[in-house]
């Protein structure tokens, strides 16, 4: 699995375990999602390129830095959206586009509902957000329709991701890392994660009820 960056460190692992209890309710579950998305956001931008510039502190002139690369981020609807605050909370500057995608329950297909992007999408570094990486169809096909609007520089960072996903994903975008908090056992015969944490857009938006 070259293409997978699994990011270890402690307050991962803690988070990790509070999105997986089935007793965590969407309010801690979505301020959790937040800030483990910041997290991992810190080790997917790792290698963004700055550039130099001049800042006056009080006391003197010095060098500083600030990003030379301009960056998207993706989420896919609707279970991406809950990553999206604790990105822009180390990204600020980012823009963000949004793919609607859902996943047919009966052929486990991704089907496509929505595409708005910003243009700049081909000289930008575009993060594509989902927490579920299970069988990988709904990422692949998201990573197809960015490269058709001309992305060049794709990553994708989801929370869990699957043996099934991550390999799906290596096949059809070899080129393309993913970013995750953990690589699980394998997928069910409904295509959910085992041990996982359920249907993160349920879980997100309290829709399981
Ligand atoms: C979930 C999840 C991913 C997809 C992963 O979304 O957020 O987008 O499933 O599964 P895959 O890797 O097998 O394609 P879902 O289809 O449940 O839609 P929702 O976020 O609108 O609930
Ligand atoms: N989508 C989810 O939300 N959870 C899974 O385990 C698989 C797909």
């Amino acid at each position: 699995m070259k293409n997978l960056v699994l990011v270890d460190h402690p307050l991962i692992k803690r988070d990790i375990t509070i999105l997986r209890d089935r007793e965590t309710n969407h309010e801690l579950f979505r301020s959790t999602l937040g800030r483990i998305s910041s997290l991992l956001a810190f080790a997917a931008t790792q290698d963004l390129l700055v550039k130099e510039v001049r800042v006056n502190t009080p006391l003197e002139r010095t060098t500083g830095h600030k990003l030379a690369e301009s960056i998207v981020l993706v989420p896919v609807l609707r279970a991406g959206l809950g990553m999206v605050d604790g990105f822009l909370e180390v990204l600020p500057e980012a823009k963000v586009g949004h793919i609607g995608l859902f996943r047919d329950e009966t052929t486990l297909k991704p089907v496509d509902y929505y595409f708005k992007v910003p243009k700049s999408l081909s000289r930008s570094v575009v993060i594509l957000l989902d927490p579920m990486l299970a069988t990988g169809g709904s990422a692949a096909a998201a990573v197809t329709f960015l490269k058709k609007k001309g992305a060049k520089r794709i990553r994708v960072v989801c929370i869990v991701a699957s043996p099934e996903g991550v390999g799906l994903l290596g096949r059809e975008h070899r080129e393309v890392p993913v970013f995750s908090a953990v690589l699980d056992r394998k997928l069910n015969e409904r295509g959910y994660i085992l041990p996982g944490l359920g249907d993160a857009g349920d879980r997100i938006f309290g829709t399981m009820s």
